[in-house]
């Protein structure tokens, strides 16, 4: 810690308090000058150091030098810490120090800048970030930066890699069947493979598509293609954006490598903040390509540095502590930097299949294509994704937490100083699946226009994009909205009588096209509902993201027939072959689908199938090599739909019912959902709902 008595302080509230005049011309008559001018000098590799920017730490005062490499500088003297002088420069560590009562004295100061060698370094091991837990030693992030630590810790990215679901999908694997009878039941393989995270052989449930098996020839056949014997090639690129920070080799790695940090940790400190730059032109995802990495090669003798030259990028231009070699880039604060994982176009992965290249002819498939959407929305890129989803915290003194440590600490080099309240962004990437904040209700909201037609009720549902600057859902193409309509005499439910309703994305247990036996449903269970749609032969014509927005495809070629509402039946038993005894006769229609029961449903409760109910839903849905619908994005071979609702955009919808009552209620509600009802089902997932909006009438 660098202790320092401060002169020239005028004002009586720094520590130190000599009052002795400061060597400068006052430029205010009122108060007591409390600046110095100093004539500074900067080099960068020992040659005049043009354009460097100068920065007194813990004001907001800067200076540019000129080809020479000086400056003249005011600095404040009048300042709660150290008086010091960062020079900042794209090439180089920022470099500076604290300026002694003799610096003052002599009016000048040398600055001596030296590039950082800019060849990636596959030796270097990535740091500790440490945990809200574990934070006693200066080699983790989390000693010196314990509140964004905390936040960051209970985001979706630190568990990026070690995410069940994600593993699941990898191996071609039900994890929650964790018994061989289940996993037999559920028609899974019981096989030894290998547990997530380690290299341990553990017995797992092969079920289902997984990057593994199913882009891998031959693979998994004997023995399961995690275990330790296997070696597959193709690995679907999943690590480059879900465990970045695998030691050795950036890019392609496999995702079964990610073990200790890179599998507990994550996406961590020290992956995002070694982005040295962001190559959005790169087609190849994460540190595979579009964040390029630079890890640090300079090495160091002293141990408290590590075993190299400590390097990072990050948003200020003035952090002088010699642990962080700090370098300043704009990436952070302008959200370029997410770009890197939140942006990825996709070629087909599933051997032997091609895109058609009529419909996709740059030879990929937008898979996540939330920087496009911004980038393309109304306000463009000026609201950067940190502005949502990295709230300002109000309460943090710098970064580093300073004030939230013992008092007396002094403010300099070592804590860095204060920054105006609110300059430090919280790490929390909160998202739907925060509990401190889900952001879900900030996303949408329901126009509800009810009018009666000669007894009929007649509901007109339209959905704004009023929050995020990019679609709803974004991100992952599992994800979906469902919007539900209902109308209600009291609590009785009124019978649909037509309008539009949820496609077979929003769920179904089984579907039957017209040509098939609708009286044969194996599986069913009585209360289930066998649900009627009409296709009146023609397609929705929606504004979706890119060639289903941008004229490229015609109404057909974007994939949402209209279907309508045709009526429904209760299941009232079932024999063993799986013919069902229905309550009514079913309407005639071109779809069937085996679903739940109508009616909204309660917070938090488990998915119901949700296809034909009035209603509309919104999703990307991704179609496999047999025309499967709503797959894993490894196993696109194109997009059917994509009907989304891009920022500022809305989407509406009509929904009939009988008239019953003086006083019907009608009432809508939007629904998130993270993922297929049929994936969730068949891997053991548990599924739930979130309410994004509602309304009634
Ligand atoms: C370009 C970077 C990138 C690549 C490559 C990538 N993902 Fe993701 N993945 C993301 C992002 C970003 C999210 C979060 C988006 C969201 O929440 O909507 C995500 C979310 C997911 C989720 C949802 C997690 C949850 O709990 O809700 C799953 C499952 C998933 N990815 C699987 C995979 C698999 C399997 C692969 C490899 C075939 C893969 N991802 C490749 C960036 C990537
Ligand atoms: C997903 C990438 C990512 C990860 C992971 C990440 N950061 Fe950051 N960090 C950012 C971005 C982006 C900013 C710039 C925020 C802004 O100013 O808008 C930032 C800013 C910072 C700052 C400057 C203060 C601020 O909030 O602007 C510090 C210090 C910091 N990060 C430390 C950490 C530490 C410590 C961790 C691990 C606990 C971490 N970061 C993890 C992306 C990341
Ligand atoms: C010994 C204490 C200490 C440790 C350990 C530490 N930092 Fe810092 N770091 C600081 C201080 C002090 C600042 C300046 C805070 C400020 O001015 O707001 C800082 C600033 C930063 C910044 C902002 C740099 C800039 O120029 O924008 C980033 C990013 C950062 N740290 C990341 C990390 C990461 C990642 C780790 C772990 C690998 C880490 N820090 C470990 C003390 C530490
Ligand atoms: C190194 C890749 C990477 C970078 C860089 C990155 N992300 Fe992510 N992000 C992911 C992955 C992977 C997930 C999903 C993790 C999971 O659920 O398994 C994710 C999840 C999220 C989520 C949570 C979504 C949800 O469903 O809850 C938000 C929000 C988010 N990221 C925002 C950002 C922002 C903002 C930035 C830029 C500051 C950023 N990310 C940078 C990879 C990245
Ligand atoms: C104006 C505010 C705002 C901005 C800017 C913004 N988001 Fe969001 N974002 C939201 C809201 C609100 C949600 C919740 C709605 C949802 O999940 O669809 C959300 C959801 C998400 C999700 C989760 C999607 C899902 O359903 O799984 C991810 C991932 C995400 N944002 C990433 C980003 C990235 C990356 C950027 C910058 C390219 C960004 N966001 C910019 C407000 C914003």
């Amino acid at each position: 810690m660098i202790l320092l008595i401060l002169l020239g302080c005028a004002g009586g509230s720094s520590p130190g308090g000599d009052t002795a005049t400061a060597p400068t011309t006052p430029t205010e008559p009122t108060p007591e000058p409390s600046t110095a001018v100093l004539r500074v000098q900067v080099t960068l590799d020992d040659q005049p150091g043009e354009g460097v920017l100068l920065t007194q730490p813990g004001t907001t005062l800067q200076w540019t030098t000129d080809s020479s490499g000086g400056a003249e500088v005011e600095v404040l003297l009048d300042l709660d810490g150290d008086i010091a002088l960062a020079a900042s420069h794209p090439e180089a560590r920022i470099a500076g120090e604290t300026i002694s009562d003799s610096i003052l004295e002599a009016g000048e100061l040398e600055i001596a800048l030296s590039r950082f060698l800019t060849t990636d370094n596959p030796a270097y091991v990535f740091q500790d970030p440490g945990t809200p837990t574990r934070s006693d030693t200066t080699d983790q992030c989390s000693h010196c930066h314990l509140s964004l630590t905390e936040d960051w810790y209970d985001s979706a990215h630190r568990s990026s890699a070690s995410n069940p679901q994600l593993q699941d999908l990898y191996a071609g694997v039900a994890g929650a069947l964790t018994e061989e009878d289940a996993c037999l039941r559920a028609g899974g393989r019981w096989q030894e493979g290998r547990q997530p995270g380690t290299e341990e052989a553990a017995w797992r449930c092969y079920l289902g598509e997984g990057v593994l098996p199913s882009l891998n020839e031959g693979c998994g056949e004997e023995l399961p293609c995690d275990s330790a014997e296997a070696s597959p090639e193709q690995t679907g690129a999943c690590a480059d954006c879900h465990a970045p920070g695998i030691d050795g080799e950036l890019g392609g790695r496999d995702l079964l490598e990610a073990t200790g940090i890179a599998y507990d940790l994550g996406v961590h400190c020290d992956t995002c903040h070694k982005v040295e730059s962001v190559e959005l032109s790169a087609s190849e995802p994460g540190v595979a390509g579009r964040l390029r990495v630079l890890r640090p090669l300079e090495e160091t003798a002293s141990k408290a540095l590590g075993p190299y030259l400590p390097l990072t990028f990050g948003p200020y231009p003035d952090v002088l502590n010699p642990r962080m070699g700090s370098v300043q880039r704009d990436h952070f604060a302008n959200g370029t930097v997410c770009a890197g994982c939140h942006q990825y176009d996709q070629p087909v992965l599933v051997p032997g299949e091609e895109l058609d290249a009529a419909r996709w002819p740059e030879g990929r498939l937008p898979v996540h294509s939330t920087w496009e959407e911004l980038v393309q929305g109304p306000l463009g890129t000026e609201i950067p994704c940190n502005s949502c989803h990295m709230p300002p915290d109000a309460e943090a003194g710098n970064s580093a937490d300073l004030g939230t440590h013992d008092a007396g600490e002094s403010v300099g080099i070592a804590t860095g100083w204060y920054r105006p309240a609110g300059s430090v962004r919280r790490h929390a990437w909160f998202g739907p699946r925060s509990e401190e904040q889900r952001m879900l209700g900030l996303a949408a909201w329901i126009d509800l226009q009810v009018e009666t037609v000669e007894d009929e009720l007649v509901a007109r549902a339209t959905v704004h994009n009023s929050g995020p600057a990019h679609a709803i859902p974004t991100g992952e193409p599992l994800r979906s909205l469902i919007l539900l309509v209902e109308a209600r005499c009291g609590e009785e439910l009124l019978s649909p009588t037509g309008g539009d309703v949820v496609p077979d994305f929003g769920g179904a247990f089984d579907q039957k096209e017209a040509d098939e036996d609708w009286e044969l449903w194996p599986g069913a269970e009585p209360g289930q509902r066998i649900r009627v749609a009409r296709r009146s032969g023609e397609w929705r014509d929606y504004t979706g993201f890119g060639p289903f927005g941008d004229g490229s495809f015609s109404a057909e070629e974007k994939g949402l027939p209209v279907e309508q509402w045709a009526g429904e039946a209760e299941i009232l038993a079932v024999d063993s072959a799986g013919r069902v005894q229905l309550d009514r006769p079913l309407p005639e229609g071109e779809r069937a689908w085996r679903v739940s029961a109508l009616g909204l449903p309660a917070e938090g409760e488990a998915a119901r199938a949700w296809a034909g109910a009035p209603g509309m839903a919104f999703a990307r849905l991704m179609v496999g090599p047999q025309g499967e619908r709503n797959v894993p994005h490894f196993m696109a071979v194109d997009i059917a739909s994509d009907n989304r609702i891009l920022p500022g955009q809305a989407s509406s919808s009509e929904h009939r019912f009988e008239g019953g009552c003086e006083a019907p209620e009608v009432r809508a509600m939007l629904l998130h959902r993270a993922f297929p009802l049929e994936l969730a089902a068949e891997r053991g997932w548990p599924l739930s709902e979130s309410v994004m909006a509602e309304a009634s009438r």
